[in-house]
């Protein structure tokens, strides 16, 4: 059912106001001060949520439990998009490259990067089911700085102090801020999951990028961030009991972690197996692997870890540290393809990590491991 009280505005005008910011403005004025009632529906459902002045749509719809389609949460991906009916709304990044999927005729916007600056109404693209079936709302948080450790000399690990904790499972990623940076980025937890006080991240290092280029060279223990999470549906629940395989390239192993982690922990792997390929360039970006030596170790029959190394032949000293780890030259989904030939049935995959090894990674479990796609759950870091 419509709620009552939105309207209907007239026909969209829109002025640039800068390079970075796009106004959408029709009747009435806007009210910037107070919550705005925002409207979704889709072919299938309508639901209605309040958004603040300065939270981004999407947030504020998953933290209602309104389930708005998305994958990154950040802007890139284009799969938030939303038509905007009514309503007096402000962009936020106006280079966003997740603009590049939007129709402007249609007056098209990317939730995660749109706020309400009144009441306002959107239609989701196709039949969404807006019902949140997340066992945890998302939600915002403050954290600090409480240790930077250097993994290598392009990635480091950082642990933050949560408040409130954050409950998450397995799988799943959060969005931090810095308040002195513009926009939120999405960090995969390594942490067991449950409700955690602390969470900890791997990040890898951007060339020029902003966050990271800050994480990297001046950011300290007690500076302070912002969180909003946790977020995501690539989530492994041993609950589920399936066999497992897991694709992770560079910093994409955190959230392999966290499933190893749980998995270990609920002995999960005592009775069904997990296949490991984890994708780095050279023996020297290695890191975390007496993690994965001791998860190995402890479910030798059953976890199997593969260390690929795309641009290096295997170190023997590598083997002879870690005897439980395998290390191969090539690509981890090439070599999970040749492992697992004809044994991919039943799984449920996991990737994570750059877009292009993610791609790669789904297009072989699909042609190649014949897994039905809802079995393929993956988070790209676009
Ligand atoms: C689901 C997901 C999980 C991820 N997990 C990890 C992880 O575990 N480890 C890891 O190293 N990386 C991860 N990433 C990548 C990470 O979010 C960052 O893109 C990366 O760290 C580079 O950040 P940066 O600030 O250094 O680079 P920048 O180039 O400065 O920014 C990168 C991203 O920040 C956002 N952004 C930039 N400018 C603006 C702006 N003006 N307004 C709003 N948003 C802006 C955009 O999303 C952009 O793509 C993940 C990405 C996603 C989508
Ligand atoms: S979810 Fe908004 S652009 Fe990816």
């Amino acid at each position: 059912m419509r709620p009552q009280g939105l309207f209907r505005g007239p026909a969209a005008r829109i002025f640039r106001m800068s390079d970075r910011q796009d106004i959408v403005v029709s009747a009435p004025r806007p009210m910037p001060r107070r919550a705005a009632l925002v409207e979704a529906r889709s072919k299938l459902a309508s639901a209605s949520f309040h958004a603040e002045p300065h939270e981004p749509l999407l947030y504020a719809a998953l933290r209602a439990g309104v389930a708005v389609p998305y994958e990154c949460a950040t802007g890139t991906c284009g799969t938030c998009k939303a038509r905007r009916l009514a309503g007096v709304t402000v962009g936020d990044w106006g280079e966003a490259p997740g603009k590049a999927f939007l129709r402007a005729d249609r007056d098209e916007v990317l939730l995660c990067q749109t706020r309400a600056l009144s009441e306002a109404s959107f239609e989701i693209p196709g039949s969404v089911n807006l019902a949140s079936i997340d066992r945890v709302r998302p939600y915002f948080g403050r954290a600090t700085v409480s240790r930077i450790d250097v993994l290598t000399p392009d990635m480091l690990e950082l642990i933050i102090e949560l408040d409130p904790p954050l409950d998450f499972d397995a799988g799943q990623f959060a969005v931090l801020r810095a308040p002195h940076i513009t926009g939120y980025r999405g960090y995969s937890m390594v942490n067991h999951p449950g409700r955690a006080k602390q969470a900890t991240f791997v990040v890898k290092r951007k060339p020029d990028g902003a966050l990271t280029d800050w994480l990297f060279s001046r950011a300290r223990p007690g500076d302070p961030i912002e969180w909003f999470g946790p977020l995501g549906r690539a989530i492994f629940t041993p609950q589920e009991q399936r066999t497992i395989v897991c694709i992770g390239g560079g910093s994409g192993i955190a959230s392999i972690i966290s499933i190893l982690e749980i998995g270990c922990s609920s002995r999960h792997f005592e009775h069904f197996e997990a296949a490991v390929f984890f994708g780095i360039r050279t023996g020297a970006d290695a890191f975390y692997l007496d993690r994965l030596e001791r998860f190995a170790q402890a479910f030798p029959k059953t976890l199997t870890v593969t260390v690929a190394l795309s641009h290096d032949e295997p170190r023997p000293d590598l083997s002879q540290r870690y005897p439980g780890l395998k290390f191969e030259s090539g690509f981890p989904h090439e070599i999970a393809a040749r492992d697992l030939a004809g044994r991919f049935a039943g799984r449920v995959a996991y990737l994570a990590g750059p877009p292009v090894l993610v791609d790669v990674g789904i297009r072989m479990l699909i042609t190649q491991g014949r897994l039905p796609v809802r079995d393929i759950r993956y988070d790209r870091f676009s």
